[in-house]
């Protein structure tokens, strides 16, 4: 074995112990925030399910609200959960909100297991209401509706998802599209506004996997 390749060798174990080592530490620290919850129940969340992962510590609109988080759910850093006192955010378990996703509930967001959000995704469930052009935006309060998200679905990065919208289980959102009306399941969805372009296979006709 040449000099060159002894090198190569040990660089990659040392890259490999030093991956483990920041993972073991993630890991930690995940608990240490999940944990820190715990200490003073519902502050921010409702409930926690087991074994979920924090790579940053999420900022919330409101404490006490009604934020339900499944099992083993992970969140990257810069996460926003912003509640009203009548909304809610629930996730299934496994669910993935990737860096700096936006929930704002003012009517109920509802996430099924196993979803994948990608990063800069915001999902809202009001509008500023504007009809009456004689007074301030700010001053006409919200309309809206609740979200609905199926389970095994894929959202692309920078989608934004608005009211009333509901998508079925195993839809995939292309990246930076616009979902301003339901998508039914399975389907395949981009642009803006979102459209269905193709359905994903389904060789069994049966989609069981969903019930694991
Ligand atoms: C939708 C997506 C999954 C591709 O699926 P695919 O089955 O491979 O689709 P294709 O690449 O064959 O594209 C099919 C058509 O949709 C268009 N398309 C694909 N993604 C699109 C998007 N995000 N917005 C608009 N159009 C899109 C393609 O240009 C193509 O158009 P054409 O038929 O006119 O040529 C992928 O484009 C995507 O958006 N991935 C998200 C990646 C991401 O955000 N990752 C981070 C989060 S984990």
């Amino acid at each position: 074995m040449t000099t060159n390749e002894k090198n190569y060798i040990l660089v990659n174990m040392l890259y490999i112990l030093l991956s483990k080592i920041f993972k073991l530490f993630d890991f930690v620290k995940g608990y240490l925030i999940a944990y820190s919850y715990f200490l003073i129940p519902h502050i921010w969340f409702r409930s926690l399910g087991r074994q979920c992962c924090f790579q940053g510590f999420p900022r919330f609109g409101y404490a006490f609200r009604d934020i339900k988080i499944g099992h083993n759910c992970s969140f990257g850093i810069g996460i926003f959960l912003n509640c009203g006192p009548n909304g809610y955010i629930h996730t299934g378990k496994y669910a993935s909100l990737n860096d700096y996703t936006y929930i704002s509930s003012l009517y109920g967001v509802e996430i099924g297991d196993n979803t994948r959000i990608g990063e800069f995704v915001s999902i809202r469930d009001h509008d500023h209401s504007f009809a009456d052009s004689d007074v301030l935006i700010r001053l006409q309060g919200f309309s809206g509706k609740p979200i609905k998200i199926g389970s095994d679905v894929w959202i692309g990065r920078g989608v934004f998802i608005g009211k009333g919208v509901e998508i079925g289980n195993g839809a995939v959102i292309g990246a930076n599209s616009v979902v301003t009306k339901s998508i039914p399941s399975f389907a395949v969805a981009v642009g803006s506004p979102a459209k269905v372009i193709k359905y994903r296979t389904n060789k069994n006709q049966n989609h069981c996997i969903l019930s694991k």
